[in-house]
């Protein structure tokens, strides 16, 4: 392709480009033709895709600055932008700044990385360059009086974190806002306890925007920018020459306007090939702003953040206008506001049925729009282009929008409404509304009620409605008739999700808005869905932590190893591994049938995609290697479907090709022939399981005994509730990294193979079996993980095995990066179960007995489900039942197989628990709390139920947990505040929980290696992987703490000299599996024995360098120079074994949560947890891993569904439907308290595992928001006239996992205002 050269600058380097796919993105070319690797590439869709499943999404994993200058007012512009939707061609003559370019290891750090780092807020790395980025472009487009706290907060509501639960990430943004109180900032290894404010202050890197906000802007990009004439992209710089354009394009050839390109991923997919690309976003009918007292006019490509700032702006005068800017600043998040449109997206809500706000808000605004055709400008009212015209493919082009201005006298009235699953952090609403109206006391003279998102074709006035109210004076029952019409105007189309919850949602937002004017009690702020203002405006949180200095420097809050290069994106990931040019790439071709014979395997039209190289399936596995892609001890898991595929999701083959985008895009085209002859029905249920008996087979070693005997235990019962039952769903990990995984074949029948994985061990043995080779011909190297949470154990396996098979087969480096939907579909997740119990219990509370039959389904290879009902069993014991007996079956079905998650099992053994518990008082009409204290275990039934794994009575610590939180928490002043609260709200009910957990763990064998090298620098290698949870500065401590023991002068620092390296198959063996929560303090012990021979070799040494020294000290450096000269072996190993007597150890804590529930929304206000961290070995860690899985837990409990469809296929494929939780969805009050318990006799160092035991605790918010809906039930039942028993039965109801907002509104009553205004009409 000619052309002009494209001209642009990364990081100040000049890049000139003379050839390119307009259709490539900026994050391809930074990625693959840069050295800059901090921006990455987590989800690839800050892009749409259609369904009404359809929220927004996106990662802000690949965020970039973009720099531009302005000739005209010699001034260089610049925001934050999501490369991953850039294309390249768009960003000639401009300046891109990725984090490195911030600040880096040979430049030194920005002070966002260094404080990033120092406030613990990077724990994979994989977001950390996002996130400084997003905080970078907030500091340079802060104010003259500097970025301010709620700035601060929500610089990075748009970017998602799985790992750190926020808190730390939003005390690293908050540190530089201009009225930050340096006391709320929360644990961090700037200053210490008591220091002064000033000395607070003083300790944190220096920040000062003359030096740090300075993006320099290349004087070589100062110049005229071209049109790129020439490329098969244009940009013209006049409506003439647009015109030109559009007329001379070839009748057949396809054209797409451009301006933002955020729209991409939406229609991405049916796109195709476009010939030709016109950016008209630098037309200056098309770009301008313009005001007068008729209102305001903009052009249509207009960035969204510069209309929020005009409306803002104009807002000063009109208060619609600044009720439209503040529901603007919740679309998307601010990189996509930066890049799209205001036309951009008005197009694609007609073309493309997109589910705007934008056009919501300006069909109430009585909007019009110009439109360009043919060289004639039309204007036209919003309301009739969004019902008639197509604009997209017709070369018709809209040039601006005009909204009226509305004098703001007494009786207007304007408001914007939203329900989206996250307020302020990239969600599309299920509903958005605005209403105009003018009204005379209580008469209505005139409204524009418009509706959007709700399913509909696109946003659309209820015109019957505004008719029917118009004229008419207000009463109950006016008001109670127009919801009636809604209803019917409301009608979501086929397919999308909760219709009847939208169409209640539109029904309480036309009611809150006119509901204050006939009754002044209701007021506003009661009814809101979706509240601006939350109650609380701002984070907070406390930490409490104790340092320990007895085995110093374990024990202290030492800084994560690697965090400010995880800040700067330094760090590198597999996928930034510098590949040869000859390296290929693979995709997974996976089947959409649960169970059929695979006939065939071809491409869509027969052709063979550009770029694809091979095609491979079981038959291509060596003829003396296995078709084998996982194993676990409960067996092998297939690489490759056979003849039979046998769930949907299941890989078939694999396609390699020259690129990623190739590959991925002719896995797309593949076409699978089934054959579903003679088969038999898949099994897709667990009940189609039993009735098949279709059952893995669980060994008793993972299988608990009963306690106690349940028949007599049922007899002491003088209550009862029999039969109870209830399901709860899967989880996604939601790791940033995808799966990964490059390999290169070696000399003699070798292969090297780097895998992001939390168990190499068994990817290396995997390897080998598939091969056919002996295991010393293969090498796995895993030097950090972007996150695991479990799913990167077992599922990284095939991942590693598909590339090790077409390196081999192809002797080329092949390399595999999952898009997220492949890795999606995938995953298989957590394991899904239903639950049906008996229990009994005595009218003071106390329980007796409890039965339990358990369905769990594993799908259809055993992965580690057998271990399911140990792992259930274990936390589910925390109370007292009296007796307890189950029956468990893992059953198995055509569904993908279910694998660890983190706290496997756990997690939902504990909340069946209380489930049981909630159900036992709410029939007993007692406080849940009341009943969950009684049963609490003394230290005697705790080693009834927990046998020799309970340890000493002094560490069953969990009643000292429970009252301590009690006084911390305020639990019973709060809980008076609660029920006060429930008594004077109407539209908003509050509840609150405290929730105990006690989490088995068991210690496992782990290696470790620690080699001094000749200058005293220390080299360690251990077994665990680092996959955020901080195990390599655990590590560190430990060598550090060990190797002090030689007592040398120096040796305090020694942790300094200490690097962990990267985990490698051939250098340790035996390295297992990193799951469990143990990891890090086997790791750590393996460490401490490896130190203990060195520390014992280096003695001697020491001992005759001190004889001769007679008086002072032996530096560090000097002994190992003479240790050197004596041959003193100075590598050590070790590989630690647990004793089998107390491998295993409770681990308790307790959570204690309040929710508001806001017709469908749960807020957390607060959350207060206590957690038992034994002596910890670092508290920084740990509280980064007992907040970061609360947080998880929160999604699990709250936000993520993750179901499959009659298939059996994930249906939730992307950032956009996939909700996991973002910063405006932690709680507001988030107060963690690490409690030293002091000595533990068999823990490592006194310590105690952290990882995953506090993600049990989030059922607390579970629990507080059952408690607000059992109040919202409750009010509505006293509503009860006419048609009393619409949707809410009564108090006793059972609330699924997650409670989404659909359902909690559901359980609320999706009648509930028209229930309130029938009470009302007839007299309640
Ligand atoms: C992660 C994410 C989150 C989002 N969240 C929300 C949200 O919460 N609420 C919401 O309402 N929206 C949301 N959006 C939508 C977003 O606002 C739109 O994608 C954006 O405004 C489109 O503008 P653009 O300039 O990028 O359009 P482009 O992608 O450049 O264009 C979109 C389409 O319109 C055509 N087009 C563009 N301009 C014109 C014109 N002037 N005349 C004719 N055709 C034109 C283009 O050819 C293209 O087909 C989100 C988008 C993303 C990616
Ligand atoms: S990679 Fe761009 S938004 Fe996720
Ligand atoms: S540190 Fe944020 S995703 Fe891992």
């Amino acid at each position: 392709m000619e052309g002009k050269d494209l001209e642009f600058a990364v990081n100040g380097e000049r890049f000139k480009v003379n050839s390119v796919d307009p259709s490539t993105t900026l994050l391809d070319f930074l990625r693959l033709h840069t050295p800059f690797k901090s921006v990455k590439l987590g989800c690839g869709e800050g892009k749409l895709f259609f369904s009404y499943f359809l929220f927004a999404g996106g990662c802000g994993a690949c965020l970039v600055m973009l720099s531009k200058y302005d000739p005209d007012s010699d001034q260089v512009k610049e925001h934050s932008i999501n490369s991953c939707l850039t294309l390249l061609c768009s960003i000639n003559g401009c300046s891109i700044t990725t984090s490195e370019g911030l600040g880096n290891t040979k430049n030194g750090f920005h002070p966002i990385h260094s404080r990033f780092a120092g406030f613990h807020a990077s724990q994979c790395g994989f977001c950390t360059p996002g996130m400084c980025i997003s905080l970078y472009s907030a500091l340079s487009n802060s104010s003259a009086g500097g970025l301010t706290v709620s700035e601060a907060e929500k610089s990075i509501a748009g970017n998602l974190c799985r790992c750190t639960g926020y808190r730390p990430i939003v005390d690293a943004c908050k540190s530089f806002a201009a009225d930050v109180d340096i006391e709320d900032l929360g644990l961090n290894s700037f200053w210490k306890k008591g220091d002064s404010k000033e000395a607070m202050l003083k300790s944190l890197p220096p920040y000062n925007p003359k030096d740090h906000l300075v993006t320099t802007f290349p004087e070589f990009l100062k110049k005229n920018v071209h049109n790129g004439l020439g490329y098969r992209w244009t940009t013209p710089f006049s409506l003439t020459e647009l015109h030109n354009i559009l007329e001379s394009a070839n009748a057949g050839g396809s054209l797409k306007l451009v301006v933002g390109n955020t729209g991409t991923g939406y229609y991405k997919d049916d796109e195709g090939r476009v010939d030709r690309y016109v950016d008209i976003s630098r037309v200056p009918e098309i770009t301008m702003i313009k005001r007068d007292e008729n209102g305001i006019e903009i052009g249509a490509a207009v960035t969204i953040s510069n209309v929020i700032d005009a409306l803002k702006e104009e807002g000063k005068s009109f208060a619609i206008f600044k009720k439209m800017a503040a529901h603007m600043e919740k679309i998307g998040n601010r990189s996509i506001r930066n890049s799209g449109s205001i036309g951009g997206e008005l197009v694609m809500g007609p073309s493309r049925k997109f589910p705007s706000d934008i056009a919501t808000l300006l069909l109430a605004a009585d909007a019009s729009v110009y439109v360009f055709n043919g060289g004639i400008i039309k204007k036209v009212k919003l309301h009739e282009f969004l019902d008639s015209t197509r604009v997209l493919d017709t070369k018709q082009v809209l040039l601006k929008v005009e909204i009226p201005a509305w004098t703001d006298d007494a009786g207007l009235l304007f408001e914007t409404y939203r329900a989206a699953p996250r307020s302020i952090g990239n969600a599309l609403p299920y509903v958005n509304a605005a209403f105009f109206a003018r009204v005379s006391r209580q008469m209505v003279d005139e409204c524009l009620l418009a509706f959007g998102s709700y399913g509909g074709d696109h946003s659309i006035r209820a015109t019957e409605v505004e008719r029917f109210l118009t004229g008419k004076l207000l009463s109950h029952s006016v008001l109670y008739e127009a919801m009636c019409l809604l209803r019917g105007v409301i009608v979501p189309g086929k397919g999308t999700s909760y219709p009847e919850y939208r169409k209640a949602l539109a029904v309480g937002f036309l009611f809150e808005f006119f509901s204050p004017l006939i009754d002044d009690n209701n007021g506003h702020s009661n009814g809101r869905v979706d509240p601006t203002e939350s109650l609380l405006p701002f984070l907070s949180s406390s930490q409490q932590v104790v340092e320990s200095d007895e085995f110093q420097p374990v024990g202290e809050a030492v800084i994560k190893a690697g965090a400010a290069i995880q800040a700067s994106g330094e760090a590198v990931f597999v996928d930034d591994i510098p590949t040869l040019p000859d390296c290929l790439h693979g995709a997974f071709i996976y089947s959409t049938e649960p169970l059929a014979k695979i006939k065939s395997i071809s491409f869509s039209e027969n052709v063979t995609p550009a770029g694809v190289f091979a095609v491979l399936t079981f038959k291509d596995i060596p003829i003396q290697g296995q078709n084998i892609g996982s194993k676990t001890v409960f067996g092998p898991g297939p690489l490759f479907a056979e003849e039979l595929t046998r769930c949907a999701g299941q890989r078939i083959a694999l396609v390699v090709a020259d690129t990623q985008k190739h590959a991925d895009r002719a896995a797309k085209l593949a076409v699978v022939e089934y054959d579903l002859n003679n088969l038999e029905e898949p099994i897709l249920t667990v009940e189609d399981a039993v009735k098949r008996s279709s059952f893995f087979d669980v060994h008793p070693m993972f299988y608990p005994e009963p306690v106690g005997d349940v028949l007599e235990g049922m007899k002491e019962a003088d209550r009862k509730i029999l039969l109870a039952e209830f399901r709860l769903g899967s989880q996604y990990f939601f790791y940033m990294e995808p799966q990964t995984a490059l390999a290169l074949p070696d000399e003699d029948n070798c292969v090297k193979v780097f895998s992001s994985s939390q168990a190499p061990e068994y990817v290396h043995s995997v390897i080998a079996t598939c091969l056919g080779i002996p295991e010393h011909n293969v090498r796995v190297i895993t030097r950090r993980v972007g996150g695991g949470f479990g799913g990167k154990a077992i599922k990284s396996m095939p991942v590693a095995t598909a590339c090790a098979l077409a390196a081999d087969k192809l002797q080329r480096p092949v390399k595999m990066y999952l898009n997220r939907k492949t890795d999606m579909i995938m995953a298989g997740g957590r394991h899904p179960m239903k639950v049906t119990y008996n229990v009994g219990f005595r009218s003071d509370g106390k329980l007796t007995a409890l039965e339990l039959t358990m369905l769990i389904d594993a799908g259809m290879e055993p992965d580690v489900s057998p271990i399911l009902p140990r792992n259930i069993m274990g936390p589910l014991r925390k109370y007292d039942w009296g007796a307890l007996s189950f029956d468990v079956k893992v059953c198995k079905t055509n569904l993908l197989s279910r694998t660890a998650m983190r706290a496997p099992g756990e997690v939902q053994g504990s909340y069946i628990a209380e489930a049981i518990i909630e159900n036992v008082a709410s029939s007993l009409q007692m406080e849940a709390d009341e009943v969950r204290k009684i049963n609490l275990h003394s230290y005697n039934s705790l080693r009834k139920f927990y046998k020799h794994i309970s340890g000493e009575a002094e560490e069953y610590t969990l009643p000292l947990l429970w009252d301590k939180v009690e006084i911390s928490s305020e639990f019973e002043k709060r809980g008076e505040m609660v029920k006060e609260f429930n008594m004077r709200n109407v539209w908003r009910k509050r509840g609150i929980s405290r929730v105990p957990i006690v989490h088995q763990v068991m210690q496992r064998p782990t290696p470790g290696r620690v080699s001094i090298l000749s200058d005293g620098s220390v080299v360690v290698e251990v077994g665990g992987i680092e996959i955020g949870q901080g195990l390599w500065t655990k590590v560190k401590q430990m060598v550090a703490y060990g190797l002090g023991l030689t007592k040398c002068a120096g040796s305090d620092e020694l942790i300094e000299r200490v690097r962990v390296v990267q985990a490698d198959t051939l250098g340790l063996i035996q390295g297992g599996f990193t799951a469990g929560s143990t990891t890090s303090e086997n790791s750590c012990e393996a460490v401490r024995l490896c130190c203990v021979m060195l520390v014992e070799r280096l003695k001697v040494t020491m001992d005759q360098m001190m004889m001769e020294k007679k008086s002072g000290s032996v530096t560090w450096n000097k002994l190992i120079q003479q240790a050197y000269a004596q041959s003193v072996n100075l590598s050590a190993s070790a590989l630690y074994t647990p004793e089998f007597s107390s491998m295993e150890y409770l681990n308790y804590g307790v959570g204690v949560s309040e929710a508001n529930v806001l017709t469908g929304k749960t807020e957390i206000l607060r959350s207060d947890i206590i957690y038992d961290c034994g002596k910890s070995l670092n508290p920084a860690v740990d509280l980064g891993q007992v907040e970061g899985a609360f947080v998880q837990g929160i999604g699990f409990f709250m936000m993520e569904e993750y179901t499959t469809d009659e298939k059996g296929l994930v249906v939730q494929q992307g950032t956009w439907d996939y909700k996991i939780p973002t910063v405006d969805t932690i709680p507001k009050q988030f107060n963690v308290e690490i409690l030293n318990t002091g000595h533990h006799k068999n823990r490592v160092l006194s310590s105690k595992a952290s990882g995953e035991p506090p993600l049990l605790l989030a059922a607390s918010v579970h629990c507080a928001t059952r408690s607000a809906i059992r109040e919202a039930r409750k009010q509505s039942l006293s509503w009860n006239c006419n048609d009393g028993n619409r949707d809410v039965s009564g108090v006793d109801f059972e609330l699924p996992v997650p409670a989404t907002m659909p359902v909690v509104k559901g359980l609320c009553g999706l009648y509930s205002v028209e229930k309130y205004l029938e009470g009302k009409i007839c007299g309640k």
